[in-house]
């Protein structure tokens, strides 16, 4: 049997929305897509902050496209997902990258707070999947990577919505895969451990707090979006298509640990 290693690892015109695509890992994932000759679209909340990632895409000679979208709210979701499929008459695959986080003692935790991180993290993932997927089933063919953490598998303290979200990432993830697995639909996720972007900037200039972290990784460095672009690369790739429902930790060992 001979294999076409670059037909299957290509992402040639294919169609691929980014939702937290103004973010860090986002817009890295997006560069990564388009290098392998993808449509981008990111997704974000505020047009301006898109338009400057637009303009630093275009510097290094990409082309790729920007929309807005707030995942808390489903109207907002499937307009979004519904300009990408007019504009491009498809969507092959799906990034879901949005996410918050607030670190604070349980007893303080807001009620606000809680709302908000599982209102992005995960109600608005699964309304990204849900509006994506429509599409997908259509096509019978589709691929979506789920941005969890390892904190879906480990608690920490002062933790008390993230950790809880990213947990429950990996259940939709899982589940998502096994109903749309007969439909040629992948669904996996990544699950980073810290990587300095806004997300934990403030959090980590804590010296005991970014010290903990880094004793905890035994690769003894923080993860770097360089190291993400490959996995998210393969994950969406079409030789994925028999690899589903699974969280690939991108960690330096931490879970092994
Ligand atoms: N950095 C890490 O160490 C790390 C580790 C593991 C997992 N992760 C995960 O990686 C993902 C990306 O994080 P990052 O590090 O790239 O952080 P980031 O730079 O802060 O990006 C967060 C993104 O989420 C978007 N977002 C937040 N609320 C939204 C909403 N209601 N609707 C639409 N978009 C919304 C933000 O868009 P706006 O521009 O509109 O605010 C931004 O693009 C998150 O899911 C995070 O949990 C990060």
């Amino acid at each position: 049997m001979e294999y076409n290693l670059d037909a299957m690892y290509g992402l040639k015109d294919e169609v691929a929305v980014i939702t937290g695509g103004s973010g860090s890992i986002g817009a890295e994932a997006g560069v990564t897509l388009a290098s392998l000759g993808a449509r981008v679209v990111l997704l974000g909340r505020n047009e301006k902050k898109l338009g400057k990632i637009q303009e630093e895409y275009r510097s290094r000679g990409m082309e790729i496209d920007i929309g807005t979208v707030d995942i808390l709210e489903k109207a907002s979701v499937q307009a979004a997902m519904k300009n990408v499929a007019d504009k491009y008459g498809r969507i092959d695959i799906l990034i879901n990258s949005a996410g918050v986080s607030y670190l604070e003692d349980a007893v303080d935790f807001s009620e606000e707070k809680w709302d908000q991180v599982m209102g992005v993290n995960v109600k608005g993932m699964f309304l990204c999947c849900q509006a994506a997927g429509k599409y997908f089933l259509e096509q019978k063919k589709g691929r979506i990577v789920n941005v969890s953490s390892v904190r879906g598998i480990q608690g920490r303290t002062r933790d008390m919505a993230y950790a809880p979200s990213k947990g429950a990432v990996n259940q939709l993830t899982k589940s998502l895969a096994i109903e749309w697995a007969p439909h040629n639909i992948c669904v996996n996720a990544i699950a980073p451990t810290f990587t300095v972007t806004e997300i934990n900037r403030e959090d980590l200039k804590n010296k005991e707090y970014h010290d903990w972290v880094l004793s905890r990784i035994p690769k003894g460095r923080f993860c770097e979006l360089k190291y993400l672009v490959g996995p998210i690369a393969f994950l969406c790739s079409p030789c994925v298509e028999f690899v589903t429902g699974q969280i690939l930790y991108i960690d330096g060992a931490w879970t092994a640990a």
